[in-house]
């Protein structure tokens, strides 16, 4: 079953495993998921059963944030995160926002491949962002096609 459809609090283990097999040390715990799944103005999404991915959007006003995507490592390159970011975009856009904003490790060349097809495009760079001194790169999609 590969249908995406909003995660509940049930998916929360699940998504804790998806979460340790993508992101290593930087995992999310089943604690913060289950935030991100209950947190009000947050739409969280998840594919498959198990589940093999899933993403969450926070809306606030007319910007949408994506906080979150990820695949399992042996479900890659099967389409499931451009669903799942096409999906989170209509949800977010149903809630009423018009832009969505998310911030990208500039040495992730797989997810900024992912966002750059959907049609995402870098507005900024944040230098030392990340913990480890990494730079963040920040991107967006407009509803219009134009940018900030
Ligand atoms: C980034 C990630 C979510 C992509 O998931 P995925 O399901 O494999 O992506 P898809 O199969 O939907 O790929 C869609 C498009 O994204 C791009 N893409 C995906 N993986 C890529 C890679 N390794 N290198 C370059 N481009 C890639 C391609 O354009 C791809 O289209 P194509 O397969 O027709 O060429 C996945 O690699 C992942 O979970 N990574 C670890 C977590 C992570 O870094 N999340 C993002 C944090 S900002």
């Amino acid at each position: 079953m590969t249908d995406v459809r909003p995660a509940t609090t049930a998916d929360a283990a699940g998504i804790a495993a998806l979460e340790a097999l993508a992101f290593g040390p930087e995992a999310w715990s089943q604690e913060l998921v289950l935030v991100e799944v209950t947190a009000p103005l947050r739409h969280a999404l998840v594919v498959g059963d198990e589940p093999l991915g899933w993403a969450s959007v926070q809306v606030v006003g007319d910007v949408a944030d994506l906080t979150r995507v990820a695949v399992r490592p042996d479900a890659r390159r099967r389409g499931l995160a451009r669903r799942l970011l096409a999906d989170a975009w209509s949800v977010a856009e149903e809630a009423g926002s018009d832009r969505m904003l998310l911030e990208v490790g500039a040495s992730n060349d797989a997810a900024i491949g992912l966002y750059a097809a959907a049609g995402f495009v870098e507005i900024d760079r944040r230098h030392g962002y990340y913990a480890g001194g990494g730079t963040a790169i920040v991107m967006e999609r407009r509803r219009d096609g134009g940018t900030s």
